[in-house]
């Protein structure tokens, strides 16, 4: 039976770490995948979550099942950390942990579909490449609205409003809290006004994922549109992923909340999804996250260890802009010192990136999205280098 299948290629994100690991040089460079490096080009564990993972060493007395909703204090303090402490719409949300970000839209995906079979999601146009494979999977139907500028590096936001005005009332709008990925482009806070504006128009469910809190200004500033959606709107679904700003990438830490009229109601059917698909979530990084907000040592080491990082992206975005001026390629990216996040495109074809791979060992994703993150003193003038050469 199995012979019928045919291979596949890699995963257009995940594959750049294997040709990346798979290059001999020694002056490679990599822009690929989205995670935080710092200076040396390493991806620590945060002191905070160290001293996290000590107390808890020390502290566990068991590891019996969590159950399917995870770990309930986790939930309330994640909710916290989202809307705000005192936002008007704590008490209507239904916050549940979920194996890291992916887990929550899946979880999302599924919730949709139990609440409306026929709802079509709208992502942006581009959107993060898992978004399509984690949504579409779940049977949904998918359809994109315009959001990029690759010509002048800019939101299409009047064309972004005029495809959302045809949106159909119980259908969903998947948006990027903050640091879109891939274009590291957001929304303005009046565009966020004019986008509830129109969800409350139209009768459309927004549906965001915030996977950068923290990355773009701050923790703050970064939820305002999940914070007003929720203020302004009866219905929403956030996806939350703590992969990047607690760095706890491969202990798949997340949550998925829904906001709604009766949120008893939505944790029983996400609960029921969640047992029909994994049962429960993993323990140990929702509970590191847990002691963090909690205790406030912590949660201050943490803030203070998220800041640098964020002002490190920040830094690189700058100085590469400035090397590049030695090129005379400044203008040609200057967008890049405007967008924020770990990702900008630098706008090149298949055939330049992979130009840049072969001949200067330098890698990013195929749409030549770049992670910023991947970027250190040492190597922006290798890279800008590389690039004005390949151009
Ligand atoms: C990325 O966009 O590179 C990250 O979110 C990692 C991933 O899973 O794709």
């Amino acid at each position: 039976m199995f012979e019928s299948l045919q291979p596949l290629a890699a995963d257009p994100i995940l594959g750049v770490i294997a040709q990346f690991n798979n290059d001999p040089r020694n002056n490679k460079i990599d822009l690929g995948v989205g995670v935080y490096r710092d200076e040396q080009g390493n991806t620590p564990i945060l002191a905070a979550v160290k001293r996290a993972e000590e107390m808890l060493f020390a502290e566990s007395t068991t590891k019996a099942y969590v159950g399917p909703l995870g770990n309930i204090q986790f939930n309330q303090l994640l909710a916290g950390l989202l809307l705000g402490d005192a936002h008007p719409s704590t008490s209507s949300l239904s916050l549940v942990q979920t194996p890291g970000g992916c887990g929550a839209l899946r979880v999302a995906a599924e919730f949709i579909k139990r609440s409306n079979p026929s709802a079509t999601i709208w992502v942006s146009d581009p959107t993060w490449g898992n978004h399509v494979p984690l949504l579409g999977d779940a049977g949904i139907n998918l359809r994109s609205y315009p959001y990029y500028d690759f010509a002048t590096h800019t939101l299409k936001f009047d064309e972004m409003m005029s495809a959302l005005e045809e949106v159909k009332p119980g259908d969903l709008v998947l948006l990027h809290a903050c640091c879109h990925n891939p274009s590291g482009t957001d929304l303005s806070v009046e565009q966020w006004q004019a986008v509830v504006d129109l969800a409350q128009k139209r009768g459309f469910v927004p549906f965001i994922d915030i996977a950068y809190q923290g990355f773009g200004q701050d923790l703050d500033s970064d939820a305002y549109g999940v914070r007003l959606v929720c203020e302004q709107l009866p219905e929403a679904i956030v996806a939350i992923s703590c992969s990047k700003n607690f760095g706890l990438y491969r202990e798949r830490v997340g949550a998925v909340a829904v906001l709604s009229q009766a949120p008893a109601v939505a944790s029983s059917h996400i609960a029921s999804i969640v047992r029909g698909i994994y049962s429960m979530p993993p323990d140990h990084g929702a509970a590191i996250v847990a002691r963090i907000l909690a205790d406030e040592d912590l949660r201050n080491t943490w803030v203070n260890e998220l800041t640098a990082m964020r002002s490190r992206i920040r830094d690189m975005r700058v100085s590469l802009v400035g090397e590049l001026q030695k090129h005379s390629l400044a203008q040609r990216f200057s967008h890049i010192e405007r967008q924020q996040g770990m990702f900008s495109f630098l706008g090149l074809t298949p055939e330049q990136v992979a130009k840049l791979a072969d001949e200067h060992a330098v890698y990013m994703v195929e749409s030549s999205r770049i992670n910023l993150a991947g970027l250190t003193p040492t190597n922006i003038p290798v890279f800008a280098d590389a690039l004005s050469r390949t151009l």
